[in-house]
């Protein structure tokens, strides 16, 4: 029976794993290693600009499509790294986050009955952007690097994978989108060439739009390589290129996203945008320009990527050491490490027990899985795992390792 108080396309969301997670958290005064947030401050130069923009008075509506400013420095941003040249007029658009560009995104191409294809895990607004949207989601797996994989005849992989074959059938006549998230949250996979150019090709011959999720594009370990497949060969035509500046500039509260996209593609997104948020803060946008262009000669992504880098790396030794093989991390500030042997059957009883017992936060990733599984994504189950946040103070870091040390003993050690 249906909620008389809310419509069909809303009634079967329930919380998601992130409140309840981060509530526990807080009644257990655990480290949150759980949502994706960094604990530590943005970049001070970014704050004052805000503030500047404050006391100058830019308080009063933006643009709906976005302050030139920061279109300008988006576009300017593209061909330093040698993308592309955007017309920041008609092809950049701003969004209250990733999050509205992809329901914007959603909202504007999906119409009801279409398919859409994602692959699983995925982050978890794109199922429900497609169905609000009216859409059928349609899930290609990701493989984790293990070697107890079903298909032998496939070269042993040492990051997440997919079987291009599962890939190709998830295309039909009916297929509408695909949506593409690199570096990926929550494996921390970074798509290579070679995979995004089997996706590119299926979108040629299905004539499928791309929306190509790439908040972290600047969140990446050498020798991983973060490529837009927006940039691929008879790509740009079909892809929106959906971003975020909150995780670039570690100001995830400001909630400044952006969309590039081509004309045809933008005109369609900003139909649904101007009637979701209309325009988005303009102080913030403001300072995000600054952040862009500033961004782009100070070095800031080169610091960045080497604070993440030790970040990963400190996680990645702790998780080790407290007995849960972490997987490989190519782009993202997230771990996925390997439960298995602490004897839990399901990742949710290990992740609200590891918050309530032992004071860690991480996120069960079945919450990144759809529900209902067809039978064939059943012929391999989901695997036993966490995944923990590194987007944190190394004392932070440091903190959760202390705690994690109670989990010696609790190991089911390997025979051998
Ligand atoms: C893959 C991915 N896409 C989109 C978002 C949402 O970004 P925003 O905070 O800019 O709305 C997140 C945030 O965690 C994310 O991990």
């Amino acid at each position: 029976m249906h909620d008389i108080y809310a419509a069909q396309r809303v009634c079967g969301f329930g919380t998601t794993i992130f409140s309840e997670i981060t509530r526990l958290a807080m009644q257990h005064q655990a480290i949150n290693l759980g949502q994706g947030f960094p604990d530590f401050a943005g970049p001070p130069w970014i704050k004052q600009a805000a503030a500047a923009a404050i006391a100058a008075d830019l308080n009063q509506y933006a643009p709906g499509i976005g302050l030139p400013r920061l279109r300008a420095a988006i576009a300017a941003e593209w061909s330093r790294r040698g993308w592309y040249d955007v017309n920041p007029d008609t092809q950049v658009t701003i969004t209250s986050g990733a999050t509205e560009a992809l329901f914007a995104t959603a909202m504007a191409l999906i119409d009801p009955g279409d398919e859409v294809i994602c692959f699983e895990p995925f982050y978890d607004a794109y199922v429900p952007d497609i169905t609000m949207a009216g859409g059928i989601p349609r899930y290609v797996r990701l493989y984790p690097p293990r070697l107890d994989l079903p298909h032998q005849d496939l070269p042993a992989q040492s990051t997440w994978w997919f079987d291009p074959a599962e890939l190709t059938a998830a295309f039909t006549p009916r297929t509408r989108l695909i949506i593409l998230n690199t570096p990926h949250n929550p494996t921390g996979k970074v798509y290579s060439q070679a995979e995004l150019q089997q996706i590119a090709a299926l979108c040629q011959q299905y004539n499928v739009i791309a929306v190509s999720d790439e908040v972290y594009d600047q969140i990446i370990y050498t020798p991983a390589r973060h490529i837009p497949l927006a940039t691929l060969p008879g790509m740009w035509e079909r892809t929106l290129t959906i971003n975020s500046t909150g995780k670039t500039f570690s100001l995830t509260g400001w909630k400044i996203g952006y969309v590039v996209a081509p004309d045809h593609l933008t005109h369609a997104l900003r139909q649904s945008h101007q009637w979701i948020t209309f325009a988005i803060a303009t102080p913030l946008q403001e300072a995000m320009a600054i952040a862009l262009e500033q961004a782009a000669s100070n070095g800031y992504y080169a610091e960045l990527q080497a604070a993440y880098l030790e970040r990963r790396d400190l996680l990645w030794s702790i998780l080790k050491n407290a007995g849960l093989p972490p997987l490989p991390v190519q782009g993202s500030y997230f771990i996925m490490a390997d439960i298995a042997r602490l004897g839990f059957t399901d990742d949710l009883a290990f992740c609200r027990w590891l918050t309530s017992e032992i004071g860690v936060a991480a996120i069960p990733p079945s919450a990144f899985y759809a529900r209902e599984q067809t039978v064939d994504t059943l012929r391999q189950p989901e695997p036993l795992l966490a995944r923990f946040c590194f987007a944190k103070r190394l004392d932070t870091l440091r903190a959760a390792a202390e705690r994690l040390e109670r989990l010696t003993g609790r190991i089911e050690r390997d025979p051998s």
